[in-house]
C-alpha cells in the first residue's frame, strides 16, 4: 500500500500491472481491496490504480460530509502526484458516482470512462433519508449488523461464499464515521445525466445481470447518453460485478483498455 499527503491528511493507494493506467474508484462502504481480482490479475498492459477514498482503508476522514467531488478532487490529486495527466476513470457503484463527478469536475483528465454497476441518477427524498438513517445506524451501533445486511441486496445469490465473506470483512473493517460521512455525501450528489451526456469519448458500461440496486435497465439508459460506449451486462453477477464475476469483468476491462489505446 502507497500513501501521498493530501493537505497534510494520508491517502492510501493500491496499484497493480503495468501498462495503461486505469483508475479504479470503490463502491460503498468498501476499500480498495474491494478491486483484488484487479489488483492481483489485471488485464495484460494495464496498470490499476486504487485508492482509498478519504476515511476508508488507510485513507484518513476529513471533517465534515465527503462528497462525490470530494472522492473526485483527491483521486485528482492522486493522478497529480503520479504525473497522470489524462487517464481511463473508472467506478463501481459510489465509485462511479465519484467517477462521474470527476469528469463533471475536469473532462480533460478522462481518456475513457468505466461506470459498473452505477447510475447517474440523484437520491430523491426517500433515497436521501434512507442515506440519514443508514449514517445513524452505523454511527450508534457500529458496522457489523449493516454490514451482513446489506450484501444480501449487493450479492447476486450466485455469490461464492469467498467473496462474501471477504466483502464482508472489508465492510466490517471500515470505520463508521467514514460511512457516516459517505452515506450523506452520496445524499448530496447531483444528477449526471447532463454531464453523461456532454461526454464524447469512449466508455465502457458494466453491469451484473441481478444488479438490484443499478439494475441492467439503468445501465441501458447510461448508454443511450453516451454515443461511443459499450455496454456489457454479466450473467450471474449482482451489484458487485467485479469481484463476484472477475474473470468476465476483467476481460471486459482488458478488451475497453485495448480499444482506446488504439
Ligand atoms: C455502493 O455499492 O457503492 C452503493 O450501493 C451505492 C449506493 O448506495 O447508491
Amino acid at each position: 500500500m502507497a500513501a501521498i499527503k493530501i493537505d497534510g491528511a494520508q491517502y492510501t493507494y493500491r496499484t497493480g500491472g503495468s501498462g495503461e493506467p486505469v483508475l479504479l474508484l470503490h463502491g460503498f462502504p468498501f476499500t480498495s481491496e474491494s478491486f483484488w481480482p484487479q489488483l492481483d490479475a489485471p488485464p495484460p498492459g494495464v496498470r490499476v490504480i486504487c485508492p482509498d477514498h478519504r476515511g476508508f482503508g488507510g485513507s484518513d476522514l476529513r471533517p465534515g460530509i465527503s462528497t462525490m467531488e470530494d472522492l473526485a478532487a483527491d483521486a485528482l490529486k492522486l493522478l497529480d502526484a503520479l504525473g497522470l495527466q489524462s487517464v481511463i476513470v473508472g467506478g463501481v457503484s459510489m465509485g462511479g458516482y465519484a467517477a462521474m463527478a470527476l469528469l463533471r469536475i475536469d473532462p480533460s483528465r478522462v481518456k475513457g470512462l468505466v461506470l459498473a454497476d452505477t447510475h447517474p441518477l440523484a437520491d430523491d427524498a426517500a433515497g436521501k433519508e434512507k442515506r440519514e438513517q443508514v449514517a445513524k445506524d452505523v454511527e450508534k451501533n457500529g458496522m457489523a449488523g449493516y454490514a451482513s445486511q446489506a450484501l444480501n441486496n449487493l450479492l447476486a445469490k450466485e455469490a461464492k461464499p469467498y467473496v462474501r465473506a471477504r466483502m464482508e470483512a472489508i465492510m466490517k473493517s471500515v470505520k463508521p464515521q467514514a460511512t457516516a460521512a459517505a452515506a450523506r455525501g452520496m445524499a448530496m450528489r447531483s444528477d449526471s445525466r447532463e454531464i453523461l451526456g456532454r461526454y464524447s469519448g469512449p466508455a465502457l458500461i458494466v453491469v451484473g445481470e441481478h444488479d438490484a440496486i443499478a439494475p441492467p435497465a439503468r445501465a441501458q439508459e447510461m448508454k443511450a447518453l453516451m454515443p461511443k460506449s459499450k455496454l456489457v451486462v454479466i450473467p450471474g453477477a449482482g451489484h458487485l460485478a467485479n469481484v463476484e464475476a472477475p474473470q468476465e469483468f476483467n476481460q471486459a476491462l482488458g478488451e475497453f483498455v485495448s480499444t482506446v489505446r488504439g
